[in-house]
């Protein structure tokens, strides 16, 4: 799909001294919750970083290669992610020299349930969208957590009425094991101030007005002034847009 350029004042922030003093304490901060996680739960085969490939994600994938820590790196490839996405992976793997671990959901559920309600079906009701966030991220995220004792994610607490209260470390109930959450106080200009400043690479689709992305066909641009996560299935009730990566039990 053709899109059209734009540029999102939000992905340049000015990086004034006080910003860029705030990142590098900030990445001090994150380098030692990493260590601590590490330590914690051994080597690098039992700590695993959820990777969407978003700008928050991207920082932490830059801490983890230039700092060389053990902690392993996975995405989920959905089947429905945007180009630019697909991109990015590539692009990735070329600055750090590196092969990125991408979980696929399972041929058949996906056959079967696109055969019964349609291909673009997670329109049409919040059960069906459910499912869909089931069978294509859920259950390939239980495969890529199976057997690890702590997986580290690239949530912030100011991204959703759902993170208000998001801790740097918690036990995951659901999933049963440790997650860390090490950019939980980081703001949005503090990311995009990191980005710029050690070069990071990024979705090129954040510059065109999407500051969360997901699925191509359940992420849209936002609007000036709209929540950060307004354009993530939209169509829904902003208190209950998680996926069910990321459920509280
Ligand atoms: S979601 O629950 O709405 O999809 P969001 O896009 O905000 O989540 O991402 C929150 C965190 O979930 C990311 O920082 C990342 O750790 C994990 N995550 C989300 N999508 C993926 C994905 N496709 N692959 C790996 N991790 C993901
Ligand atoms: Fe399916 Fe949309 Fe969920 Fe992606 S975000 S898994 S396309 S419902």
């Amino acid at each position: 799909m053709l899109r059209p350029a734009a540029s999102n004042p939000a992905t340049s922030p000015e990086l004034t001294e006080a910003l860029q003093a705030s990142v590098k304490q900030k990445r001090t901060q994150v380098i030692a919750l990493l260590n601590e996680a590490i330590q914690a739960f051994g080597n690098q085969h039992e700590i695993t970083f959820a990777n969407s490939m978003g700008a928050e994600d991207m920082v932490l994938t830059d801490i983890i290669q230039r700092e060389n820590l053990a902690i392993e790196i996975f995405s989920l490839d959905t089947g429905r992610l945007p180009v630019e996405t697909y991109d990015l992976i590539a692009e990735t793997e070329r600055t750090y020299n590196t092969k990125l671990k991408l979980f696929f959901p399972q041929a058949e559920p996906v056959e079967n349930y696109v055969r019964a309600n349609g291909i673009n079906a997670f329109y049409e009701s919040i059960e069906l969208r459910k499912a869909c966030c089931f069978m294509r991220k859920v259950e390939p995220l239980q495969r890529a957590l199976k057997g690890k004792k702590a997986w580290v994610t690239g949530m912030r607490a100011e991204q959703s009425t759902t993170r208000v209260d998001l801790p740097f470390r918690q036990f995951d109930e659901g999933n049963k094991l440790e997650k860390f959450n090490p950019l939980s106080n980081w703001t949005e200009k503090e990311v995009w101030a990191y980005i710029r400043m050690f070069n990071v690479p990024y979705n090129k689709l954040h510059d065109q007005f999407y500051p969360s992305i997901g699925c191509a066909p359940c992420t849209r641009a936002i609007a000036m002034g709209e929540d950060v996560r307004a354009g993530r299935w939209w169509w829904e009730d902003p208190l209950n847009k998680e996926c069910g990566l990321h459920v509280k039990k």
